[in-house]
C-alpha cells in the first residue's frame, strides 16, 4: 500500500506492508538512525517525532502516522550539533545507539516547555533509558543547553 508523509521537511510517498511499524519504513528506506532496541515499547531507542510529539516507532503503524510529518535526527542536526557541545563539555556523551532518541526527545522537551525545569527535565526523558552511564550529568547538559539556547 502506498502512505504518503513528510518525513525531515521532505514529502514522501512510500510503498509499506499492510501492519508495518513505522521503525521498519524508516529503516527500510535508509534512515538508520533510527534504532532497534527492545522492539516493545520501553527503551526508547526508537524514539521519532510525530507532529513534533516524541513517539516510540517500534509501536506505531505506519498507516497511522499517514499525513503526519516526522522528524528524526537528520531533519534537526544543527540542534543535534549545539546539543552535542554542551554534552561533551559535562563530559556526558552518549553512545550513538541511543544518542539519536534522546537528542529527539530534547527537541521535542525544547518545543513544549521552553524554559524546563531540572525536574521537567528528568520527568520528560524518563522513557529514554541509557544502558551504560548515569543520568546526572545529561540533565545538567540538557538543562544548560535549553537555558541557554532558548
Ligand atoms: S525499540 Fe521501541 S521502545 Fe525499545
Ligand atoms: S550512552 Fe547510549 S545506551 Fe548509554
Amino acid at each position: 500500500m502506498k502512505v504518503t508523509m513528510t518525513i525531515n521537511h521532505r514529502q514522501r510517498e512510500l510503498d509499506v506492508a499492510p501492519g508495518e511499524h513505522l521503525l521498519d519504513t524508516l529503516r527500510n528506506h535508509h534512515i538508520l538512525s533510527v534504532k532497534r532496541g527492545c522492539d516493545s515499547s520501553s527503551c526508547g531507542v526508537c524514539t521519532v517525532l510525530v507532529d513534533m510529539k516524541p513517539v516510540l516507532s517500534c509501536s506505531v503503524l505506519t498507516a497511522r502516522v499517514a499525513g503526519k510529518e516526522i522528524l528524526t535526527v537528520e531533519g534537526i542536526h544543527d540542534f543535534v550539533e549545539t546539543l552535542a557541545g554542551y554534552m561533551g563539555h559535562e563530559g556526558a556523551d552518549q553512545c550513538g545507539f541511543c544518542n539519536p532518541a534522546l537528542a529527539l526527545t530534547v527537541y521535542a522537551l525544547k518545543h513544549e516547555i521552553p524554559h524546563p525545569t531540572l525536574d521537567d527535565i528528568r520527568h520528560y526523558l524518563l522513557g529514554n533509558l541509557c544502558r551504560c552511564t548515569g543520568y546526572q550529568a545529561q540533565h545538567i547538559a540538557i538543562l544548560k543547553c535549553l537555558e541557554e539556547c532558548a
